[in-house]
């Protein structure tokens, strides 16, 4: 029996369709209130509107669960392996020992960029911004791959996200060196994902980088923690890109840009450079207490709070136990790790945060962690975005897949002025 939600308003009335989730959500179907009540809802940043039905990702925000198609993310901290859960995600199974192998001879088989787009790179100030590079490389992609732009070759759509994939640390890592002055390092065919992208970060020509286990399941951790999280931020915009039918990506590149946001991927740097801070006797842990509470000032415990969990980040949970693990087995102490306890032991124990639900997210551990590998600062959002590729993918292909998807158009409340005239120059 189908469910409703009745709305009246000056003697009329509608009933709207209640749609329930998997989970047991409710949503409120308002897609026939205009033409029905000649009225549109007002949901400024979208918090309380879903934009889409998905399969992909599932989080209870109350309980602090994560789940990718179906699968809790704690089943996946052991043995981790990035490449896997990149197909589990975008293709929606875990692939069988085939599939994966196939998969990754085809990241395998694409990690080289075009000497045409490598060659880009000596024309990039060294100190550019990373996330720039990489969202304009990813865009570039499309002038060197243009038999790979139309978006309904399911085939094409394989080969293209597998580019993506593979190339992002390609791409990643040739900024980094560059910005070092380092000759760039090829990737190695021969190693897993997460070794290749270390190896092309830091191997010098007269010394491959030892690849330590330990570190190499510490970064497939890191990319599977943050490969999708339902409608964030930049995942919405790459599929508002993609509903243009914008090719993948451009799609990509426009949710790297999103994701450089300090109130959204930015903030794994915001929170460095505060335990920094702290750590070279700027500021006290407590002071940042207070002025996080301070609505005069401007600052943010960075890495704490969410719109949608209002308890642990689930992920947080893990990397901060991944933090010692790594820290014990490298046999250092960074002390931004025990300034990062202190004031998550502060603010869980103050009234404000209490109040408001605010509890660390993602990346309050994550910097830390990327920070003990050896990766700076400026690379940390571009590791949140080689961790995501895979979700933006999915979500692109699930809405392109979706015949009942259209191109995302909002409206809005016009509260301009009413019509007025064009006033010539020697009127104004
Ligand atoms: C990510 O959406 C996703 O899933 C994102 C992400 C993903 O995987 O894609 O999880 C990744 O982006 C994690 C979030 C990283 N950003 C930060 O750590 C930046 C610091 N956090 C905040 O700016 C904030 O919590 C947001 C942006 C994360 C969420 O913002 P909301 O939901 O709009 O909440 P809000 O700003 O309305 O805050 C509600 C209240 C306000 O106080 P009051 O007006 O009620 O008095 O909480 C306060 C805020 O001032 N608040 C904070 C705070 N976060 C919220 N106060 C101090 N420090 C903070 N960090």
């Amino acid at each position: 029996m189908s469910r409703t939600a009745k709305l009246t308003f000056e003697g009329r009335e509608i009933e709207l369709p209640v749609e329930e989730s998997t989970e047991g959500e409710l949503a409120v179907d308002v897609s026939k209130l205009r033409d029905a009540m000649g009225m549109v809802t007002l949901d400024q940043s979208l918090a309380n509107t879903a934009i889409c039905r998905s399969e992909i990702t599932f989080i209870d925000g109350d309980q602090g669960i994560l789940r990718y198609r179906g699968i809790p993310i704690e089943q996946l901290v052991d043995r981790p392996n990035f490449v896997e859960i990149a197909w589990l995600l975008i293709f929606g199974h875990l692939p069988n020992r085939d599939e994966l192998a196939a998969f990754s001879e085809n990241l395998s088989n694409n990690q080289l960029l075009h000497e045409g787009l490598r060659h880009q790179f000596q024309h990039i100030p060294v100190d550019a911004p990373p996330m720039a590079i990489l969202s304009a490389m990813l865009n570039n992609l499309a002038c060197f791959h243009q038999e790979l732009l139309s978006v309904d070759d399911t085939e094409q759509f394989a080969h293209a996200a597998a580019r993506l994939i593979s190339k992002v640390r390609t791409i990643a890592a040739f900024s980094y060196r560059r910005s070092r002055g380092l000759p760039i390092i090829h990737p190695d065919p021969a190693l897993r994902y997460c070794a290749n992208f270390l190896h092309m970060m830091f191997s010098v020509p007269y010394r491959h980088y030892v690849i330590d286990p330990e570190i190499e399941d510490a970064l497939n951790l890191i990319f599977i923690l943050h490969a999708d999280h339902e409608q964030n931020c930049s995942t919405a915009t790459v599929r508002t890109v993609g509903s243009a039918r914008a090719n993948l990506f451009a799609s990509c590149a426009a949710g790297v840009c999103a994701l450089w946001g300090p109130l959204h991927g930015g903030a794994n740097v915001e929170v460095v450079r505060m335990l920094e801070e702290i750590a070279a006797g700027g500021l006290q842990p407590e002071e940042c207490i207070r002025m996080a509470k301070d609505k005069q000032s401007n600052f943010r415990l960075y890495g704490f709070g969410h719109r949608v969990y209002k308890n642990y980040d689930p992920r947080a949970k893990i990397l901060r136990d991944v933090c010692d693990r790594v820290f014990t087995r490298i046999q250092v102490r960074d002390p931004l790790l025990d300034i990062a306890r202190k004031l998550e032991e502060l603010a869980l124990a103050d009234s404000y945060f209490v109040d408001r639900k605010l509890y660390p997210n993602v990346d309050f551990y994550s910097g830390i962690l990327l920070r003990a590998m050896g990766i700076p600062t400026n690379m940390f959002t571009v590791c949140f975005a080689i961790g995501r590729l895979p979700g933006w993918i999915a979500h692109w292909k699930e809405q392109h897949d979706d015949p009942a998807s259209r191109i995302i158009r909002p409206r809005q409340v016009y509260i301009g002025v009413k019509q007025t005239d064009y006033a010539p120059m020697n009127e104004r």
